[in-house]
């Protein structure tokens, strides 16, 4: 056992003192919500919660029990303190009301409450993913009030039920990550200051979604799968979880590039991840690790909501490479990617030596 290393309580009263400290004590009831849910979650089978509920959520997904029982704990432990002026989340269509009995505060608190819970029955990692916002005044929050950009986000994490139970947070002044020691229940520091490699070799996408993808995706992918034979003149590898949460984690920890880019599959949602609740949390985890995160098109921390489920494309890791896909995205909007064909030259023209029918 060691003594006095550093706990998440001690992290965050330290990092939140003065102008965020309110929120220092917020942070320590969603890692109250965290350890709650991992033992949830950690019990598998055992636990009874498996398998799908009738309804569901606003986006017409399916909800599984665990989406439900895991919202219902993030409330539950951060309601109560006073810190908040209301939550929002993926399983909940409009925002929910700080019950009467409770004091309010100015923070806003935004999560996925089970992330990439299509495997929670296969046993394989899910997460927690939240942001936090703030409004001028403490009170009841309207939808309105969450609309804010991610680069006014006062703090973002996710927690990852994996082999270990991590939770790692960035409160604007790095990315850090703790692992929940089982057996005294607390969040210990063990990965400070975690940098994303500006290069790769690695990259994540599902690849069964590839003929809706715009070009420059298709353009970057097909380089990437080429490897040695290709332009890149390097091997890549790939890697899909099919759990955001650990795609970040692994690009945290070693690299890497993850995407779920625009698609044409359904043309009423540009993306498949919701900007509020998984991009911009992770966008700025990322930013403050020294990687990237982008829409293709522009920072996705840039990016103004204009609704609380909003969908949004999502590249993001390793600076390098996410800045490749931004520039094969630029070359395709511009044209610059489609040679120009003289259209005395082009197929069925005058000057094409195979054209005999001009003779
Ligand atoms: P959620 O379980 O909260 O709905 O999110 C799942 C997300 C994300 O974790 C993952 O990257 C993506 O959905 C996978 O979706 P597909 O398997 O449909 O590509
Ligand atoms: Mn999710
Ligand atoms: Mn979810």
């Amino acid at each position: 056992m060691q003594f006095g290393r550093t706990t998440l309580s001690k992290f965050v009263i330290e990092h939140t003192r003065g102008q965020h400290s309110e929120m220092g004590a917020l942070l320590i009831d969603v890692a109250a919500a965290v350890k709650t849910i991992s033992a949830l979650v950690g019990k598998g089978a055992l636990s009874g919660y498996s398998g799908v509920l009738d309804s569901t959520n606003v986006q017409g997904e399916v909800q599984k029990k665990l989406d439900v029982l895991t919202n219902e704990a993030l409330l539950r432990h951060c309601e109560w303190g006073g810190q908040l002026a209301g939550m929002a989340s993926e399983e909940m269509d409009e925002p929910y009301r700080i019950p009467d009995q409770y004091p309010r505060g100015r923070y806003l608190l935004i999560f996925d409450p089970l992330d990439g819970s299509s495997n929670s029955d296969v046993n394989v990692s899910v997460g927690t993913i939240f942001s936090i916002l703030q409004r001028e005044t403490a009170g009841d929050a309207e939808t309105a009030d969450y609309l804010q950009p991610g680069d006014r986000q006062i703090a973002a994490g996710y927690a990852i039920y994996g082999p270990a139970t991590m939770l790692v947070l960035t409160v604007g002044s790095g990315t850090h990550g703790f692992t929940l020691d089982r057996e005294s229940g607390n969040f210990i520091l063990t990965h400070p200051d975690i940098r994303v490699p500006e290069d790769t070799l690695e990259f994540a996408i599902n690849t069964s979604n590839e003929r809706f993808w715009e070009p420059p995706v298709q353009r970057y992918v097909a380089e990437c799968k080429a490897g040695k034979t290709g332009i890149r003149g390097v091997d890549f590898n790939m890697r899909w979880i099919a759990s955001m949460v650990a795609e970040v984690h692994r690009i945290l920890m070693r690299g890497g590039i993850f995407m779920y880019p625009k698609d044409n599959k359904d043309p009423a949602k540009p993306g498949r991840l919701r900007l509020m609740y998984e991009a911009n949390p992770m966008a700025m985890l990322i930013e403050q690790a020294g990687g990237a995160a982008s829409t293709g098109r522009g920072r996705i921390l840039g990016q103004q909501p204009e609704s609380l489920h909003q969908r949004v494309p999502v590249l993001l890791g390793s600076k390098h490479e996410v800045e490749r896909v931004e520039r094969y995205h630029h070359e395709y909007d511009t044209g610059a990617d489609r040679p120009f064909v003289s259209p005395l030259f082009a197929e069925r023209s005058l000057f094409r030596s195979e054209n005999t029918n001009f003779q």
